[in-house]
């Protein structure tokens, strides 16, 4: 009896404690597993101004002082509950039509190789403190990773990418939206049109899914449609067994569940989204007025571990441009050996000092960049851009370690490089 009336009370005490301690505490997602990742979401607590100390079990943390949970509910990227409740980042990852975390909502259009991770670039415009309604700049968006996060916080973002391909992927993942109920319509009529096609040869089957896309009148719609084309290119080119007209349907199909997805999480969370505005350009000519943007996140092209025309080259040929001829505007594709580094170093400062020019005094500026090694030898393209960044009178607040993956032999580690604009 007496020992029944001790397990009573020390039940008792344990729920009261775990609910003392969910009422004010911080838990990490299960899938934040390295240490920048910790290191990033204690800089998003600060950044909020939260006062917190961390368990022993490095899961969560203890919230000794907030300011306002609502905003940090609606911001946070690295916590999957706050208090005992579902942060909204929680919500947002749920809709996803892949297998993998990361790539819910639109963000798994096209697979793009060495995107951002989209949870980092959440808190990373948390700890730039950028508001609602102010706009960010990513001048090498690459698939639009910075674009879409940014949207999903009411942040505006200009996006710039010398590659088509590219600026297609952005403006797809980020304005499709808004034409779901045309592109469902159109969808249904294409897919009429066809089945008519079943008998002919491969060959012949895109160049008349070509013809059809191409006589889409509205470009969003259009755009939609060349890119699941684009996505069976490239399908196509890894996994010759699927026939195209499969992977075209599967495709157009998948993503139209995302935006579906998208459109019924907008609705529920009343979410205002930021607006994008995605070009083709080039970095070193920015045609954007000076001190116009409120924050920069971006991960330039690496001098010799990617390259950006090979990659995409079945999308660029499609789209029909010749990759001998374009490959001299890619900033890291130019040159050979020794004058290749020296070119690449030479571009890369011009992109800075046009990023510098745009960007607002007192604002963040942040560089995801790795150094390569080239013949056994290490290519200090850290070191180059902090020189360059304090050369044009910037102060580095933060220097974080960051592991990569999939580029293993020519390159392991990078850094997170936040710089302030004084
Ligand atoms: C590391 S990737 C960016 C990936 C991006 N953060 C993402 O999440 O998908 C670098 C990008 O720089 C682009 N680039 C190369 N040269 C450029 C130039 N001169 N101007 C603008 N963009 C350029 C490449 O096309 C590539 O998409």
């Amino acid at each position: 009896m007496l020992q029944n009336e001790y397990f009573r009370l020390y039940h008792w005490l344990r729920m009261m404690n775990e609910e003392d301690y969910s009422k004010n505490s911080a838990k990490l997602f299960w899938n934040v597993q390295f240490i920048y990742e910790l290191v990033l979401a204690k800089m998003e607590l600060d950044s909020s101004n939260v006062k917190y100390t961390i368990n022993s079990n490095l899961r969560s943390f203890d919230i000794k002082h907030i300011q306002d949970v609502e905003f940090l509910r609606n911001r946070t990227a690295y916590f999957e509950e706050i208090n005992g409740l579902p942060t909204l980042y929680n919500e947002i990852t749920k809709k996803n039509v892949t297998r993998s975390i990361n790539q819910y909502l639109t963000h798994w259009f096209y697979p793009y190789k060495g995107k951002f991770h989209p949870q980092m670039i959440r808190a990373l415009l948390n700890i730039m403190r950028i508001k609602k309604g102010e706009t960010v700049l990513d001048p090498f968006v690459g698939s639009g990773t910075l674009a879409l996060e940014a949207q999903l916080m009411g942040i505006n973002t200009i996006g710039i990418d010398i590659s088509e391909v590219c600026s297609l992927i952005s403006r797809v993942k980020t304005q499709s939206l808004k034409w779901l109920a045309d592109i469902q319509k159109e969808y249904k009529s294409l897919t009429e049109s066809i089945e008519k096609f079943a008998e002919k040869s491969e060959d012949k089957i895109i160049e008349e899914i070509s013809k059809l896309v191409d006589t889409i009148k509205i470009q969003e719609l259009r755009n939609f449609f060349l890119l699941a084309k684009l996505i069976s290119h490239s399908d196509k080119s890894r996994r010759s067994k699927k026939s195209f007209k499969k992977s075209f349907e599967t495709n157009i199909k998948r993503m139209i569940e995302s935006l579906e997805m998208f459109d019924e999480l907008q609705k529920t969370h009343n979410l205002i989204l930021g607006n994008t505005d995605v070009s083709q350009a080039d970095v070193r000519n920015l045609k954007l007025p000076a001190s116009s943007i409120d924050g920069v996140v971006t991960s330039p092209p690496y001098s010799i571990a990617l390259d950006y025309v090979e990659n995409d080259k079945h999308a660029l040929s499609a789209l029909g441009y010749n990759l001998d001829t374009i490959r001299n505007e890619f900033i890291g594709l130019r040159g050979k050996g020794k004058s290749k580094i020296d070119l690449y170093n030479q571009d890369m400062k011009l992109a800075y000092q046009e990023i510098d020019r745009v960007l607002k005094e007192n604002k963040y500026c942040t560089i995801i960049i790795g150094n390569a090694i080239l013949n056994k030898r290490e290519i200090k393209t850290v070191e180059l851009t902090i020189d360059i960044f304090e050369n044009l009178g910037y102060t580095l607040v933060k220097n974080v370690d960051k592991i990569i993956f999939g580029l293993y032999n020519i390159m392991q580690a990078e850094k997170i490089l936040v710089f302030k604009k004084s």
